[in-house]
């Protein structure tokens, strides 16, 4: 059985014993639950792979409390990427950077850079004071699962296969960070999701080179990121009508949809949303519930391509597409 742990002081130092001895601590994030270990010790971080069944050729992200844990785990970190600390962190932003010698090899794959996050999240951020390690810390989901935004969907997947869970209930955001490569002479945006383009250039004032999908700079392009039990269809607004239609008479299915005429509301299988925000935030949660809900088919009407609507179509297609 998992351990379920509140967010008080004791708890986590509780949390902190449990990983100083090798074990498996699921943590809250502003983005969603990590699955954290020592940072610093193959073993430990051995355990992750094993827990999420997730490919020992994907690494992990480091996530530290300070930017000067960056100098400590990082070489050559750019001057354009001390602007983007200075501005985003903490937050949702993911750094790649060459990795420094103390970093073990099972944390990043063989590969010779590392990448380096500070949660944007109070008890977190305290647990990590306790430490004297930085949190490996993939997504707590069991591999090819939507990643967890609460504690229980973190038990869903790894009960009994992790030593504990920091109960924050749901996270703010609800979808993962965004993970920035800057070991060339300009950045490279490796998965956009919370931080846009547009936000890193407003900082920079340079165009960047577009998202990469080359496996070999980010390896988490190979997986497959969340395999749905239920097909995923995208539609039109024109079509809205018919499907609430079908629902009205009784059909299994859901519609996921944004307006802002409308506001937010989720009702039964009606997912109404008044902002992109608060698509990121329900998103993950929706799939487990209409995977739950047995629904046969789950409509998702497009969204503007614009701010973090690129990012959110461009998760949604992969999960229709189950690619
Ligand atoms: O919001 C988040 O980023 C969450 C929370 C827990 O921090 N974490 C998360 O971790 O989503 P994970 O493992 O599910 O995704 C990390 C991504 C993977 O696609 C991985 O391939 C990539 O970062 N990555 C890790 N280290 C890398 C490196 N050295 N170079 C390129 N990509 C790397
Ligand atoms: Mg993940």
């Amino acid at each position: 059985m998992t351990q379920i742990l509140d967010t008080s002081y004791i708890s986590l130092i509780r949390a902190s014993d449990i990983l100083r001895s090798w074990g498996l601590v699921a943590f809250p994030t502003e983005t969603v639950y990590g699955l954290g270990a020592n940072g610093l010790d193959a073993q430990a971080v051995a355990k992750i792979f094993v827990a999420k069944g997730r490919p020992q050729d994907n690494p992990l992200i480091l996530h530290v409390s300070c930017s000067e844990d960056f100098d400590r785990y990082a070489k050559n970190i750019p001057e354009y990427a001390r602007k983007l600390i200075d501005v985003f962190c903490p937050g949702p932003l993911t750094f790649v950077f060459e990795k420094s010698d103390i970093v073990p090899d099972m944390v990043t794959a063989w590969l010779s850079t590392v990448c380096l996050r500070i949660p944007h999240h109070t008890k977190t951020l305290d647990l990590l004071d306790i430490l004297d390690f930085p949190l490996a810390g993939p997504s707590a989901n069991r591999s090819g699962r939507p990643s967890p935004t609460s504690a229980s969907h973190v038990i869903e997947d790894l009960d009994g296969r992790i030593d504990a869970v920091i109960d924050w209930g749901d996270t703010d955001i609800g979808i993962e960070s965004t993970v920035l490569d800057c070991t060339g002479h300009i950045p490279v945006i490796l998965r956009e999701w919370c931080i846009t383009w547009d936000m890193i250039d407003d900082i920079l004032w340079y165009t960047m080179t577009d998202t990469v999908t080359d496996s070999k700079k980010s390896p988490g392009t190979r997986y497959r990121h969340y395999a749905p039990d239920l097909p995923i269809i995208l539609t039109h607004l024109h079509q809205r009508a018919d499907i609430l239609h079908r629902i009205s008479t009784g059909e299994s299915v859901a519609l996921l949809f944004l307006d802002s005429s409308i506001g937010t509301y989720n009702q039964n299988n009606i997912f109404a949303f008044d902002t992109m925000e608060d698509i990121s935030h329900g998103l993950f949660r929706i799939f487990r519930e209409c995977e739950k809900k047995r629904y046969t088919t789950l409509y998702i009407e497009k969204i503007p391509l614009e701010g973090i609507g690129r990012a959110l179509m461009n998760r949604i297609e992969k999960a229709a597409s189950g690619a």
